[in-house]
């Protein structure tokens, strides 16, 4: 079990003031939190003022094995998690086999015990079988597998009935329902950005706000009387938060999240027929990017998750038609979010990081996310200071398609710990 001390680092305190102190580990648990703790003969890792904040929490990425490795693999995305300073994250079932059996729920904890670098990695298991909406998976033996919740990500539960029946079944279960919200009755074929001025002014099919925001009604109104804890996926409409907030007004057990990009792009900043910018939900109006910011400042929104959907080169070159929804996220999101809400003035330091630490942690019944003394040692290391281009070549993940190439960001994670064990360090100085 790791024991070592970090000195010279600075942590964010309850009133969100910043202050240095020095960080014991014991046994991979923080015991002392304090100043000049050092003693003789101790393992001590000097931070040089350097942020230490818990290590980020993502409760929505895709890795993408079993089945598309070449996409992404558990080596490969956790060492993406790592690097982006996060140390738990939950990963969707759309995989090849779904994650739909206790065989594929046990594969991922296994590979990932094998062959992950230390990332806590938790499966969400299928709603249905195959994510097809038809029959309910073995929710109760999937839980048991080590399932951390249910979901059918990538697609929508599209029968009321079948919603209705998951939420009671996953409610006896203690199971979060973690809901990919779409209506598929208001697609068009071939739809791939927001139905609005992009997609107009460039005579393509578009995915309209309402056909999220209407299974967020449907759902709320599913969930009232099962006592399930609902959580929305990405959430991105305007009319989506509203039905959320309304819920959480009447004291709902309702949560949802927001991926960095929806927070930080709308469809005026899609630059032309760049599927870098293709995602589902897509990028939606100026007003409705707005809502969501204030919507996570004021708490309707519970937290930040990346969405990360890694896609080949091969596969994203196909077209805006035709190439996959998704784009990376692991590794840009805390400097990104850093950059564009802390250093702007919209979100407090302390605030962005609950939002990626407590708040997720919390919601999702995680002991993780805070930084205390008897808590296990989950950290992340920050520089807050070095500014340095968002370089897709440089990521972990075999994913390189972000739509924040190039962008000059500070709030680089150089390192992070798992029970105190160091699982990934910046090396190279970059400027
Ligand atoms: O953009 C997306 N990509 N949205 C989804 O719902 C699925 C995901 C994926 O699996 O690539
Ligand atoms: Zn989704």
């Amino acid at each position: 079990m790791e024991n070592k001390l970090l000195q010279n680092g600075r942590i964010i305190g309850k009133d969100g003031e910043v202050t240095s102190a020095d960080i014991r580990i014991r046994d991979g648990k923080v015991t002392e939190i304090g100043q000049a703790l050092g003693e003789a003969g101790e393992d001590v890792v000097d931070l040089s003022g350097k942020l230490v904040i818990p290590g980020l929490i993502d409760l929505h990425i895709h890795l993408r094995e079993p089945g598309f490795e070449a996409k992404e693999t558990i080596a490969t995305g956790s060492r993406a998690a790592a690097r982006g300073g996060y140390t738990a994250v939950a990963c969707m079932p759309n995989t090849k086999p779904v994650t739909d059996s206790t065989e594929v729920v046990r594969r991922i904890i296994e590979t990932n015990e094998r062959e992950g670098c230390g990332v806590r990695v938790l499966p969400i298991a299928a709603i249905t079988r195959g994510s097809k909406g038809g029959e309910l998976t073995d929710m109760s033996a999937l839980k048991e597998a080590g399932a951390a919740a249910v979901s059918d990500d990538g697609v929508g539960v599209q029968s009321p009935q079948m919603m209705k029946a998951a939420m009671r079944l996953a409610s006896s279960l203690d199971l979060t329902v973690t809901a990919h919200c779409e209506e598929e009755d208001l697609l068009v074929p071939g739809a791939c950005v927001h139905a609005g001025t992009f997609a107009e002014e460039h005579g393509l099919p578009g995915i309209p706000g309402e056909s999220e925001a209407i299974h967020v009604g449907r759902d709320i109104l599913l969930a009232e009387d099962t006592g399930v804890h609902y959580h929305v996926c990405h959430i991105s409409a305007e009319a989506s938060v509203r039905l959320v907030r309304e819920a959480k007004s009447r004291g709902q057990r309702v949560t949802a999240e927001v991926t960095p990009h929806h927070l930080l792009l709308c469809e005026e900043d899609i630059p032309g027929l760049d599927t870098h910018f293709k995602m589902n939900p897509p990028l939606r109006r100026k007003r409705d990017r707005e809502v969501l910011v204030e919507a996570l400042k004021d708490g309707t929104i519970d937290f930040i998750a990346t969405d990360h959907a890694p896609h080949t080169a091969e596969e994203k070159a196909k077209g805006m038609k035709e190439a996959p929804f998704g784009i990376v996220g692991l590794e840009t999101a805390f400097p990104l979010l850093y950059t564009k809400l802390v250093e702007t003035g919209v979100l407090t330091l302390s605030e962005l990081v609950e939002k990626m630490t407590r708040i997720p942690a919390e919601c999702f019944g995680l002991p993780w996310g805070v930084l205390e003394e008897g808590r296990a040692a989950d950290l992340a290391i920050i520089d807050l200071e070095t500014k340095r281009k968002v370089e897709p070549a440089e990521f972990a993940s075999k994913g390189k398609n972000t739509p924040f190439a190039g962008w000059e960001l500070k709030g680089w994670p150089v390192m992070t710990l798992v029970e105190g064990r160091i699982i990934w360090q910046e090396t190279e100085a970059k400027a």
